[in-house]
């Protein structure tokens, strides 16, 4: 099988801990072809969609460490079909390229993307949980989601909890997520200004959610392979941050899922399948969801490092990735022996 990663540039990778690099590297243990290009390389040529690749040269034995393997990987760059490959895995960061999506939607019927498309678009950004449709806050903490500055000010004044979160729409790894304190609110109009107004000269949404008691105890990262978790750990935040996020100076630690993580798992997973949202990293904390990352979820190379793990979770990922090409190609298979049987009547 091929496979075309579409992530962020090889120099980018954190050669020791990056869940992209443990997906290659599975692939390419198991024989499998595979090709990298980052969003901006889709190009047309001869109205057939194209992308500029990097591809991984085949290698008599893979090395077992992700560092060996990312030392060892020559790369040479090849301009490659996306609808010559079998799979697409889609790994870069956000915010989404739309035009980006209209370069795939020419190739979705011929190759199987992890994420789907039509999933990618629902859900890219955290209004995908804001939306949830969880008017009692039973599955997210509460969330407002403005660019109405005054709106804003006021669900903070209005709000019996003394301190919430604030954060963009569409940021990751824990960059602009801050926590708003009740007494100190000297500094908001000021916040919400640069929040609202920042970027290319078009306003931006602002998430306002009740901060839920415990985050400083770290949150959860759970992976959902179709629908069911594959792996968890716990994240705790630095002694300096409120924020759990690694990039952001958490450490990791093991976790079983608590009986209320396993029900919240039940819950979204048909959602998520419903929407094509294959592999997903879901944020928990006290049992609420926070977020569902959907773009590149990472956290395999931590999760099995945690649990020294006999069954690593890209082989998990990799196993249901080879099912579903399998299943397509049959299909495809199928089909093209019906239309001869009517071809030839
Ligand atoms: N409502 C909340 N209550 C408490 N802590 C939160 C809340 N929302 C976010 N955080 C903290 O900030 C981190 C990053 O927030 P998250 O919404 O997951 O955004 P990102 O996409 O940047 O990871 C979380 O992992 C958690 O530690
Ligand atoms: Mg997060």
């Amino acid at each position: 099988m091929n496979i075309c990663f579409i992530m962020y540039p090889w120099e980018a990778i954190d050669p020791e801990n990056d869940t992209s690099l443990a997906l290659i590297k599975e692939c390419a243990k198991r024989g499998h072809g595979v090709a990298m290009c980052t969003p901006a390389n889709l190009t047309i040529r001869d109205s057939v969609t194209n992308a500029f690749c990097k591809v991984i040269g085949r290698m008599d034995k893979v090395p077992s460490s992700l560092k060996a393997f990312y030392n060892k990987a020559k790369l040479r760059d090849e301009m490659l079909p996306l609808a010559g490959f079998d799979a697409i895995f889609f790994r870069a960061n956000p915010p989404l390229d739309p035009i980006m999506l209209n370069f795939l939607d020419s190739v979705k019927d011929d190759v199987f993307i992890v994420n789907s498309l039509q999933g990618m678009r629902e859900a890219n950004n955290k209004l995908y949980t804001a939306a949830f449709g969880d008017a009692h806050s039973n599955i997210i903490p509460n969330t407002h989601v403005s660019k109405n500055k005054d709106y804003l000010i006021q669900q903070i004044k209005d709000s019996k909890a003394d301190k919430m979160i604030l954060k963009p729409l569409n940021g990751f790894g824990g960059s602009g997520v801050i926590l708003i304190e009740k007494s100190a609110m000297s500094n908001i109009n000021s916040l919400l200004d640069f929040y609202i107004n920042s970027g290319d000269g078009n306003t931006n949404y602002v998430i306002l959610q009740d901060y839920i008691e415990g985050a400083d105890q770290g949150d959860v990262r759970i992976l959902l392979l179709n629908g069911e978790p594959v792996g968890a750990m716990r994240r705790i935040p630095g002694s300096d941050d409120h924020r759990s996020n690694v990039s952001a100076g958490g450490s990791i630690a093991k976790h079983s899922l608590s009986k209320a993580e396993k029900a919240l798992c039940k819950q979204i997973g048909p959602k998520l399948v419903k929407d094509g949202l294959y592999f997903v990293g879901i944020d928990v904390i006290g049992g609420k969801l926070v977020e569902v990352n959907v773009m590149s979820p990472g956290g395999i190379t931590y999760i099995n490092k945690v649990y020294k793990s006999k069954v690593k979770v890209e082989e998990r990922v990799i196993d249901f990735l080879e099912s579903k090409v399998l299943d397509q190609l049959q299909a495809f298979d199928r089909r093209a022996r019906l239309r001869k049987t009517v071809e030839d009547a």
